[in-house]
């Protein structure tokens, strides 16, 4: 089989809920035989947005109805606001009218805004119906897709709404990465480097090399970077499904990301991963005031996110930052414990850690600094 051709196989090792992950170009064409094979549903309810819809819903509803499956379709509105209360409520009452089951099938096929909500929606319908996602962005594709979190933002901040709800089967078609829009697609690359810096240096030394390629979608390097991060991903998750130890990994960069969205107003100011790759520069730098990574390390990571065209300083963002407030969104993270920010820092490049030694009061300095004409 040539690389183009290639099928990836991860499992989700979760004792009798585990499930595969399926990676290779052209898979949503073929995959309602896998979603056949998971048992022959009645029927099976496509979710997506209004972006993913009208270039693959087709395809995917040919598939599934090729093996009997009888579909049925919903369209949300594309974007993060779709992730809230009304449109779930609305999601769930069309399901409804759908008649869906818990014999049969949700399919979420999109980026994370459609996995969170589809995934949240069906982990509550008639008490749980059965979830196969079909992520369509990088950063679904390598990160919101497995783990099994699911859920909707709320107007005292993002996904603080939600369940753990593992899918059945996660299907990742990477050819589809060709209609991501460019910015999304560097986005979710920051995800991808992350595993790199969390528990992986020789994945971070291949991505310096071939992260060009990655964002130039040369099939075999997207393929390899892809797998890579979902089996990290998956292995964390398998150790730690509901994250009270080594999942809190996977946030490198995440508190001073999610302060900085929440600071630039969650819109297209500001992109997820483009928080995340800033964020995870500020953890290394802060890291290396606080003499745990060498500042070389710090500047190597910075040096190969820039390279790819991310953004590393809180200045490369086009909004107006004061430090009181992120110090401020900081201490309302969801992840602080006991009044400390538990903070994912790096020992070196492929080797992070959670640390609560850094008081708020450091990190005002430290912020200040960079914020400091
Ligand atoms: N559940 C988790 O573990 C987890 C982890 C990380 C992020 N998330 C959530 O994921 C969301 C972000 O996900 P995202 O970055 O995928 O955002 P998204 O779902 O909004 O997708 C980004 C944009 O790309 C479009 N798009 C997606 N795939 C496309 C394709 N193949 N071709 C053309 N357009 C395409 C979408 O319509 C959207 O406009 C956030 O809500 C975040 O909270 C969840
Ligand atoms: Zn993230």
């Amino acid at each position: 089989m040539s690389v183009a051709n290639e099928v990836a196989e991860l499992t989700v090792d979760l004792g009798n809920r585990s499930y595969d992950i399926q990676i290779g170009r052209g898979l949503i064409d073929v995959l309602g035989a896998s979603v056949a094979e998971l048992r022959p549903a009645r029927r099976t309810a496509i979710v997506t947005d209004s972006n993913v819809g009208p270039i693959y819903l087709d395809r995917v509803a040919q598939s599934l109805a090729k093996q009997g499956l009888n579909v049925s379709q919903i369209t949300l509105p594309a974007g993060e606001e779709t992730k809230r209360f009304s449109v779930l409520e609305d999601l769930l009452s069309q399901l409804l009218t759908m008649e869906i089951e818990r014999g049969d099938f949700v399919l979420a096929l999109g980026g994370g805004v459609v996995g969170d909500i589809a995934g949240f929606a069906a982990s509550i319908l008639k008490r749980g119906v059965d979830l196969v996602q079909v992520p369509t962005s990088l950063l679904a594709q390598v990160d919101s897709s497995v783990g099994g979190k699911t859920g909707i933002d709320t107007p005292h901040g993002k996904n603080l709404v939600g369940s753990f709800h593992q899918p059945k089967l996660v299907v990742i078609d990477t050819a589809v990465l060709a209609t991501l829009p460019r910015r999304e697609l560097l986005a979710g690359y920051a995800e991808v480097v992350k595993y790199g810096l969390i528990r992986n240096f020789d994945f971070f030394e291949w991505l310096e090399t071939h992260g060009s390629d990655v964002i130039g979608l040369k099939a075999e390097a997207v393929q390899h970077a892809v797998k890579t991060s979902c089996r990290a991903k998956s292995e964390i998750v398998s150790a730690d499904e509901k994250e009270s130890g080594e999942r809190a990994l996977l946030n490198l960069g995440h508190t001073f990301a999610h302060a900085l969205e929440v600071c630039a107003g969650y819109g297209s100011a500001l992109l997820h991963g483009e928080a995340v790759s800033v964020g995870m520069a500020l953890a290394f730098e802060l890291a290396a005031e606080c003499d745990l990574v060498q500042r070389q390390e710090a500047q190597r990571v910075s040096a190969h996110l820039r390279s790819v065209g991310l953004m590393t300083a809180i200045k490369d963002i086009k909004s107006a930052f004061n430090t009181a407030e992120l110090v401020d969104a900081m201490r309302h993270d969801k992840k602080i414990v006991d009044g400390a920010p538990r903070l994912i820092l790096p020992r070196a490049i492929g080797d992070a850690f959670v640390s609560s030694d850094v008081t708020f009061e450091r990190i005002q300095d430290f912020l200040d600094a960079r914020l400091k004409d």
